[in-house]
């Protein structure tokens, strides 16, 4: 397997970049399996947000002296490098926000506000993260617009036709999960978009799963927004983005006002600032961006299908390991997906084996994941869940099986 720059992909090497892996937990080696959740920080992203707070910690777009030239310069090269990543047509469609969940709470505020009235329908799908259920539900009570779900097979997939029978004349957009936190499941967006498109509807794809996984190109996918978070894709919490079609973010309202989003204020009026700016109000998180596109650069460096192809690999051996044990079942099992396995031991609460695993240096996820309609849908209050990043090897998805096991004899 070669990377983006046509070197081998080098696991070692990726994996001396995460200073997190040295620790040691309970006295064990750290087996780190919940990158879902939030993945370590490789030294460069580290080295990043370093030399903003320790070199040139300054301001941004708003003094003329050396240091705030250099924050504004890493400040908007960030956006850039975002921008290569998702391959966006122009880096003024980046918008900086503190994440997914603020990226898809602007959306809602802004555009959804600004287009949806009563009875419109916004259409979500029942593996939604509950970031992209709650700000419809506050729009619903402000608007009374109308929630359709689209509901998700046993195997963990959406089908084609199942999407299509719930769109209806009222749609006015479509927002629904890339790729499922907790199944895995990578859903079939394009051929979303597409239908979406062809009937006027308006497109917002949660990418937060799908970033750290495998390629995501914007306009070959044909969405009209998509929100993630710099935290899952290797960069600090804090930070995440919006990125939405330049003519959409011209057509949107500002959300949140103060100082930078302007271009002039008196009392009696307020022009605004273009985009994306006009929607980055106040002091922005000028080193998690600076982070975040550091990660953006690491990753591409990578490469993005050399990403997913070691990541396919990890989650085949995951799954033969995790088939293999009596009274484990799989939730959901759809044949495109990401590196992320939800499951449960028969007879072992969740949070029992996540606590057990713990103790011996493997950290997982048990809960209900921010997806409650799902565990709802698949009849479970809470599931284990692995989730696996870049730098993980066959040999902690091993060891992990082993004490798993290990756990299972010892509840009986
Ligand atoms: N959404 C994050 C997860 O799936 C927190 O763990």
């Amino acid at each position: 397997m070669s990377t983006a720059t046509g070197h081998p992909f080098d696991l070692d090497r990726i994996r001396s970049q995460f200073p997190l892996l040295d620790r040691r937990v309970h006295d064990q080696p750290l087996i780190y399996l919940d990158n879902a959740a939030t993945t370590p920080r490789p030294q460069p992203v580290i080295d990043a947000v370093q030399g903003f707070e320790t070199r040139y910690t300054a301001n941004v777009h708003r003094a003329v002296h050396e240091l705030s030239g250099e924050a504004t310069d890493a400040y908007e090269g960030a956006r850039k490098s975002i921008a290569s990543l998702i391959n966006a047509n122009r880096h003024e469609e980046i918008v900086w926000t503190r994440g997914t969940t603020e990226a898809i709470n602007l959306f809602a505020n802004s555009w959804g506000v600004a287009n949806l009235k009563e009875g419109d329908e916004v259409l979500l799908t029942v593996m939604e993260h509950h970031a992209n259920i709650v700000p419809w539900q506050l729009l619903r009570e402000r608007l009374g617009i109308v929630l359709n779900v689209v509901p998700v097979e046993d195997d963990g997939t959406i089908t084609f036709d199942t999407f299509i029978e719930h769109i209806n004349d009222r749609t006015r957009l479509v927002a629904m999960t890339w790729t499922s936190n907790v199944l895995g499941t990578i859903n079939d967006v394009a051929a979303v978009c597409r239908a979406a498109r062809d009937r006027g509807i308006v497109t917002l794809l949660d990418a937060a799963q799908a970033m750290p996984h495998a390629p995501v190109d914007v306009q070959a996918i044909g969405c009209d927004a998509i929100a993630f978070s710099g935290h899952k894709m290797y960069a600090p919490t804090g930070i995440g983005c919006l990125w939405a079609r330049h003519e959409l973010l011209e057509s949107m309202p500002p959300w949140q006002g103060g100082g930078d989003m302007i271009e002039k204020v008196t009392f009696e009026e307020t022009t605004y600032n273009a985009v994306p700016w006009k929607f980055e109000a106040g002091t922005p998180n000028i080193s998690g961006a600076i982070g975040l596109g550091a990660a953006a650069t690491w990753l591409r460096e990578i490469g993005m299908e050399a990403i997913a192809a070691h990541e396919r690999h990890l989650l085949v051996h995951a799954m033969e390991r995790l088939e293999d044990i009596d009274r484990v079942r799989i939730i959901g099992n759809a044949p495109k997906r990401a590196a992320v396995v939800s499951f449960l031991v028969d007879g072992i609460h969740p949070h029992d084996l996540g606590t057990f695993l713990d103790r011996h240096g493997v950290a997982i996820r048990t809960g209900h994941h921010c997806a409650w309609p799902l565990m709802d849908r698949f009849g479970v209050p809470a599931t284990a869940r692995i989730s696996m990043g870049v730098y993980n090897t066959t040999h902690e998805l091993d060891e992990f099986a082993d004490r798993l096991l290990r756990v299972i004899e010892v509840f009986g």
